[in-house]
């Protein structure tokens, strides 16, 4: 079993990496002593991992609650947050009760956020199931959910109490969804780790075909970087943006297209290709860099280029979206760009050179 520790003083915790560590008493008992927890996953997670996670906490705790709620990015909203109050409020939970978020980054960033702000703040555990919620968002202690007119724009910065990554639960992931979370494992090179990134450039397919050891490696460097990144700067105030190469642009496409319809990770990975032709053009990196991270992303299975989010004007509505990005200051978009390879800065760019970027990398 491995674990990578976040190391945030009061708020540290572990993430536990390996396979089918969910059912082992172990895996849970440093979690605080209560009566009661409750589950939130979703219609598509609760048929193949509801059962075992019950069976196992149900060892641990007198009552375990679940709320299962409708799957997809398009229900990461208010009225799907209510029902996990709902069913606190329905269980009678009280200040102690444990949440456990078991499912993807939707499930995750939902339950982190009613754990933030039930009773003004119960202790919860995420339990990821997909790759990418297990490289990135279960991690760190961003919590949210959507508005119609931005990204995960309303939420908090709350910490888990443990992360429980198990490996095991990729065997029933649809290969989009891998390769999704591809995208944001990607990310962690340019930004962080060409070594990395020199690795994944040799082990890519591998990766896509499921190979264990690779996907443990893989989610293990993935999490120590992001580990080192939150430890540093927690709420954002500068070095942890650097997780967001690719975001601006994604994010505009997650938003323009309608939520769910390209995956989070397919928007970052368009996203990070536009952002290093970006920096090209601001001559920060070479042709090279562009083409080696263009070739990996679409090995990986990812597009390359961003969709056309309007017929009319469509780099007018990504200046638009992306000026609603929480990078922003002033209405003025802030980019993360790469200065060279291993090196991300935040800067801004004139609105026609964005313009062009967005007319040659939109298809
Ligand atoms: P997701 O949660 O929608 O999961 C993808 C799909 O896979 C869903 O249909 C889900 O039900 C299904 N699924 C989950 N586990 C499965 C399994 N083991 N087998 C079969 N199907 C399974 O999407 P995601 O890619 O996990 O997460 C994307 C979300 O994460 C976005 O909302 C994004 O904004 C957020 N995010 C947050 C952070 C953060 O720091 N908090 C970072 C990155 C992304
Ligand atoms: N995924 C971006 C962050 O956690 O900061």
């Amino acid at each position: 079993m491995e674990t990578v520790q976040i190391d945030l003083g009061e708020r540290s915790y572990p993430i536990v990496i390996s396979q089918n560590v969910m059912d082992l008493r172990q895996t849970w008992a440093s979690l605080p002593k209560s009566a009661a927890a409750l589950i939130v996953t979703n219609d598509v997670v609760a048929p193949l991992y509801l059962a075992r996670l019950k069976q196992i906490l149900s060892q641990q705790y007198a009552q375990v609650h679940e709320v299962v709620l409708p799957d997809g990015e398009a229900h990461k909203d208010w009225q799907t947050l209510n029902l996990i109050f709902d069913g606190l409020l329905s269980n009678g939970c009280d200040r102690k009760t444990v949440l456990f978020a078991l499912g993807g980054g939707v499930v995750g960033d939902m339950t982190g956020f009613a754990a933030a702000s039930y009773m003004r703040g119960v202790p919860f555990v995420q339990v990821p199931t997909t790759l990418l919620s297990q490289v990135d968002s279960s991690v760190g202690g961003k919590t949210a959910i959507n508005h119609p007119l931005g990204k995960n724009m309303i939420g908090a910065f709350y910490q888990p109490q443990l992360v429980v990554c198990d490996l095991a639960t990729l065997d029933t992931l649809p290969q989009r969804e891998l390769s999704a979370g591809l995208g944001e494992i990607i990310k962690y090179g340019p930004i962080a780790d060409m070594q990395f990134f020199d690795w994944l450039e040799q082990n890519i397919d591998g990766l896509l075909r499921r190979d264990r050891a690779l996907l443990a490696h893989a989610v293990k460097r993935s999490v120590e970087i992001k580990a080192w990144v939150v430890g540093q700067d927690e709420k954002e105030a500068g070095l942890r943006a650097i997780l967001n190469f690719g975001h601006t642009f994604g994010h505009a496409i997650e938003a323009g297209m309608g939520y769910g319809n390209w995956l989070h990770g397919e928007g970052v990975a368009a996203g990070m290709v536009m952002a290093a032709e970006l920096s090209r053009r601001l001559g920060m990196v070479d042709e090279h860099f562009v083409l080696r991270l263009r070739t990996l992303i679409e090995r990986a299975g990812l597009p390359v280029r961003g969709a056309i989010i309007d017929a009319k004007d469509n780099a007018g509505r990504y200046l638009e979206l992306m000026r609603v990005d929480k990078k922003s200051e002033a209405g003025e978009i802030r980019f993360v760009l790469i200065d060279r390879a291993g090196q991300a800065v935040m800067r801004s760019a004139p609105d026609a050179l964005v313009r062009e970027v967005i007319d040659c990398c939109c298809a």
